[in-house]
């Protein structure tokens, strides 16, 4: 285990944003982060837990010790007649452990396909896309404290996913390592594509009926044409939530705007922040080296050599300006550091 010292991020965010890691290890297995975290409290330096940085904005130098997760393995542990239990070591590549799931006839992860990043991020933000969530098929994960390295099992109801949302955002956020995460998938399929356009992309693909492939093609061909490539052009996927407003406010929204869209949810309607965006004139809008992204509002971009805290001061300015035309309040996606 190589400790590195002033370690450039450049390559390890998806922003693309040149800030540097005063310490820096990568963790392999559990025993290394065992042995990573007694350096850390023995030196006592903060910790930070990096995946695949492909959610994170880097507003300065990080003064601590940065553990980027490269634990491995993807394990059948148990079966039954309808489902198979798969524990993923949290730095497998998410798309990786998909295709792998999909080779194997595992359902429930199709629709979640291309999304960037690591295993042991995704039950953070509770990934979701195209009308799936990892809580839909999460069944436990394991973890170790930062403070006292002891380990963990986090199951679904301790977790408190919501839309974008667990509790390692919330009380437990810098508190655990993700490890290792175990998902029951489905060895019979309720094939989802209901969402958007999946349903047409599956025939325009060739394909005459459904199938976890067909379902897997057609969301990386949708993604591939909406979102910008990170290796291209440096981003973190959508900047923003898509905001939950009650019915009276989006009543009133509507009477104003009586295009708005808006998608009825158990807390209240859910409209889209890139609508609001694009709305209030955002879209496309370059400020030198960073901007918003000019087909798709929610993604704020950093074309090449753009800072974090110019990105920041940009999400402020939009922020401020949706609350001032539309009184709604945006709320970041991105983790900012
Ligand atoms: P990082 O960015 O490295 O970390 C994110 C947060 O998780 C940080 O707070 C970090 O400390 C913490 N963390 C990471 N690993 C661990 C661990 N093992 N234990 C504890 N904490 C940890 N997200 C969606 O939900 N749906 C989408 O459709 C989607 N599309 C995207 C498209 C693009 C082009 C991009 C760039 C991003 C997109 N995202 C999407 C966001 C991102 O892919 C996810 O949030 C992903 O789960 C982040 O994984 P990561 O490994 O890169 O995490
Ligand atoms: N829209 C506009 N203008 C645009 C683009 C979109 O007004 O230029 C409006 C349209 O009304 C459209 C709506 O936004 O119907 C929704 O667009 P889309 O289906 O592309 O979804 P999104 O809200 O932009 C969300 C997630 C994505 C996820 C997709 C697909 C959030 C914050 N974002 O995007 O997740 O991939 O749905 O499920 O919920 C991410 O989290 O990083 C991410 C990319």
């Amino acid at each position: 285990m190589k400790t590195e010292t002033n370690k450039s991020l450049l390559h390890l965010n998806t922003f693309g944003l040149d800030q540097v890691a005063a310490r820096f290890i990568t963790i392999n297995d559990e025993t290394e982060l065992a042995d990573a975290l007694q350096i850390a409290r023995d030196l006592e330096l903060p910790v930070f837990i990096l995946g695949g940085g492909s959610n994170i904005l880097l507003t300065k130098d990080l003064d601590c010790l940065v553990l980027k997760i490269n634990i491995k393995g993807i394990e059948l542990i148990r079966e039954d007649d309808k489902y198979v239990w798969i524990k993923v070591g949290a730095g497998e590549i998410w798309h990786e452990f998909v295709l792998h799931a999909i080779r194997n006839q595992w359902g429930g992860v199709e629709n979640l396909s291309l999304i960037p990043g690591t295993v042991g991020a995704s039950p953070m933000q509770n990934i979701g896309a195209y009308g799936a969530e990892i809580k839909d098929v999460f069944d436990h994960l394991e973890s170790v404290a930062l403070a006292d390295g002891t380990r963990t099992l986090f199951f679904a109801q301790d977790c408190r996913f919501g839309y974008r949302d667990s509790i390692f955002k919330q009380e437990a956020k810098g508190k655990f390592v993700i490890t290792r995460v175990i998902f029951r998938l489905n060895k019979f399929f309720n094939f989802n594509t209901s969402y958007g356009n999946i349903a047409s992309t599956i025939q325009e693909l060739g394909y005459t009926e459904p199938s976890l492939k067909a379902i897997s093609d057609a969301v990386i061909f949708i993604r591939k044409q909406k979102l910008p490539d990170p290796t291209v052009i440096g981003n973190a996927g959508s900047f923003f939530k898509n905001p939950v407003v009650s019915v009276e406010k989006y009543e009133r929204i509507k009477t104003a705007h009586p295009d708005v869209p808006g998608f009825p949810t158990t807390e209240g309607v859910k409209i889209p922040a890139a609508w609001l965006i694009e709305r209030a004139g955002w879209k496309g809008k370059r400020l030198g080296p960073i901007g918003v992204h000019a087909m798709q509002p929610l993604v704020l971009v950093n074309y090449g050599g753009g800072k974090g805290v110019e990105l920041l001061s940009l999400s402020k300015d939009i922020t401020d300006d949706i609350k001032e035309k539309f009184d709604v309040q945006l709320e970041t996606e991105v983790n900012i550091l």
